[in-house]
């Protein structure tokens, strides 16, 4: 039985992409898994998705609720302790996102991922406290490579997720001491989520940021989730604030040039 079995999951955003494939993850492994995110009909059918592979006593409950707003996030993190216990997992998921140059955001335009992004995180982690399995409880923040590359485009993602690893630092250090970690899963560019089918718009494009991945290829949820599951698991219990790049090792560098098959040397004249 996976020791993820009975464990309360608690995923913001976990009604489409990632999100959804990390409820998935625990959920096929019997744990009982809420998700929240903002449009009702998309959290009906990710909770009939995620029940269709729950395994054991696995279960699952999907709401709707803006993570911009605290009281509606701890409202749902008090309703799914009392329905399933205390919660072991709480991954902070939900984020927006849109391509805009700086001179082309307003200021709402900025506020507004910053808001789903960086105070949805605090909203969800600062929440959570009194709900938590202490000692215990696992808390993961979905982060993204514009926390530490400063890219065009994306002036408010930057600055959301580079908050976002901070703030989960943060915790880690503040709430350690009551048995909880907090880390970061930065994700890498992943099969089938919004982000990538934007880039695949343009195929040359598209190509050239494959080949700048050491392993040649996109990532997939199940990796994601993966990741997410090993970060709660009793193998990580000494693994606290940190950031883990599931990328391919697109973080540690660029692998457009061949190295493996170089061309040969020149000799000297
Ligand atoms: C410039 C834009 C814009 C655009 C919206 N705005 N889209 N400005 N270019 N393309 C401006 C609006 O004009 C408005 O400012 C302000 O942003 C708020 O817009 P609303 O539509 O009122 O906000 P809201 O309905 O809350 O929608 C939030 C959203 C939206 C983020 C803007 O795109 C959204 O809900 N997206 C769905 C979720 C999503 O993006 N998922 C992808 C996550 S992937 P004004 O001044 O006019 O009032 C992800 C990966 C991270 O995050 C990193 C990898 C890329």
């Amino acid at each position: 039985m996976s020791e993820h079995a009975g464990k309360t999951v608690f995923i913001t955003g976990g009604t489409s992409g990632i999100n959804l494939g990390i409820a998935k993850g625990f959920a096929s492994e019997g744990a009982k898994v809420a998700v929240i995110g903002r449009d009702p009909q998309r959290a009906a059918n990710a909770e009939a998705e995620i029940k269709a592979v729950c395994t054991g006593d696995g279960d699952a409950m999907g709401f709707s609720c803006d993570v911009r707003e605290y009281d509606a996030v701890e409202a749902a993190l008090k309703k799914v302790a009392d329905a399933y216990g205390s919660i072991d997992v709480l991954i902070a998921g939900a984020a927006g996102n849109f391509y805009a140059p700086l001179l082309g955001m307003s200021a709402n335009a900025f506020r507004t991922v910053v808001d789903i992004d960086l105070f949805g995180t605090f909203n969800a982690f600062r929440a959570s406290y009194p709900y938590l399995t202490k000692p215990g409880a696992s808390l993961i923040a979905i982060s993204a490579g514009q926390a530490d590359r400063a890219s065009a485009m994306q002036a408010h993602a930057c600055a959301a997720k580079a908050g976002v690893n901070q703030l989960t630092k943060v915790c880690a250090v503040e709430w350690g001491p009551a048995g909880v970690r907090a880390n970061i899963i930065s994700p890498g560019g992943i099969a089938d989520t919004v982000g990538v089918k934007f880039l695949s718009k343009d195929p040359a494009r598209f190509e050239e940021a494959i080949q700048r991945i050491p392993g040649k290829r996109l990532g997939t949820v199940d990796e994601i989730a993966d990741a997410a599951k090993f970060l709660s698991s009793d193998a990580a219990r000494y693994i606290n604030g940190q950031v883990i790049y599931v990328d391919g090792g697109l973080y540690a560098g660029d692998a457009s040039v061949d190295c493996l098959n170089p061309p040969p040397r020149e000799k000297k004249a």
